[in-house]
């Protein structure tokens, strides 16, 4: 079988990264979280201002083991979750010069091998070859209930932090969050999630 790519982009909250790990584990594919990689760099911009030094993005070492996420050698995997982050890194994903630098590394990194990737341009900017493209939506409503039951904060603090994040991603300039004309929406509103891996699962087999 020839390499595929299956991109995955969508709002926050959508269940992008549950649903694309789980799809990733039933092919036999690599995930790729390419939010974890902006979540990154928010993180080192927020360390580097308490420190009062400044990394370029150009330097910063991202890499994955598995579930845990390492930036600069030290494990991150939780604090690049942190509300703050969150925040900060739909910031710092406007900058061109952030996203030039993560995007060549997604492209490097997916050029070998079966894929499943995650995020907001994955089908429009990062591979627009993808063999499969998904875009996953949701209501408002649910999407930050969703994330409440994940967080432990309020329905209405998490809907609030989610239409800021969304505006501001799909408002910027470069590379703002839409559907790729030739990706097939799927709105998981009321699904369960074994409903959308299944439905995604689908749509694999029907292209390959
Ligand atoms: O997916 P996640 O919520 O972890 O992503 C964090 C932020 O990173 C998003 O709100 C978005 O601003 C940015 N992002 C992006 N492009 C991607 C992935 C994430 O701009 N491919």
């Amino acid at each position: 079988l020839a390499p595929m790519l299956v991109a995955i982009d969508g709002p926050v909250g959508a269940g992008k990264s549950t649903v694309a790990r789980a799809v990733a584990q039933r092919l036999g594919f690599t995930y790729l979280d390419t939010g974890a990689m902006y979540r990154c760099v928010a993180l080192a911009a927020i360390e580097d201002e308490a420190a009062d030094h400044v990394r370029d993005v150009a330097v910063l070492h991202i890499d994955f083991e598995g579930d845990r996420v390492l930036l600069d050698h030290s494990e991150v995997t939780e604090a690049i979750r942190a509300p703050e982050v969150s925040r900060r890194s739909s910031q710092v994903a406007a900058d061109p010069h952030v996203r030039e630098a993560l995007v060549d590394r997604q492209r490097k990194l997916t050029e070998r091998g079966d894929w499943v990737a995650e995020g907001r341009d994955i089908g429009t900017v990062v591979r627009p070859d993808a063999e499969l493209k998904v875009f996953l939506t949701a209501s408002d409503e649910e999407r930050a209930a969703r994330r409440a039951a994940q967080t432990g904060r309020g329905l209405e603090q998490e809907l609030a932090d989610l239409r800021e994040r969304d505006l501001r991603d799909r408002t910027r300039e470069a590379s703002p969050l839409r559907r790729a004309e030739d990706a097939v929406e799927l709105d998981t509103t009321g699904l369960a999630f074994e409903q959308v891996v299944e439905r995604i699962a689908a749509l694999v087999a029907e292209v390959r």
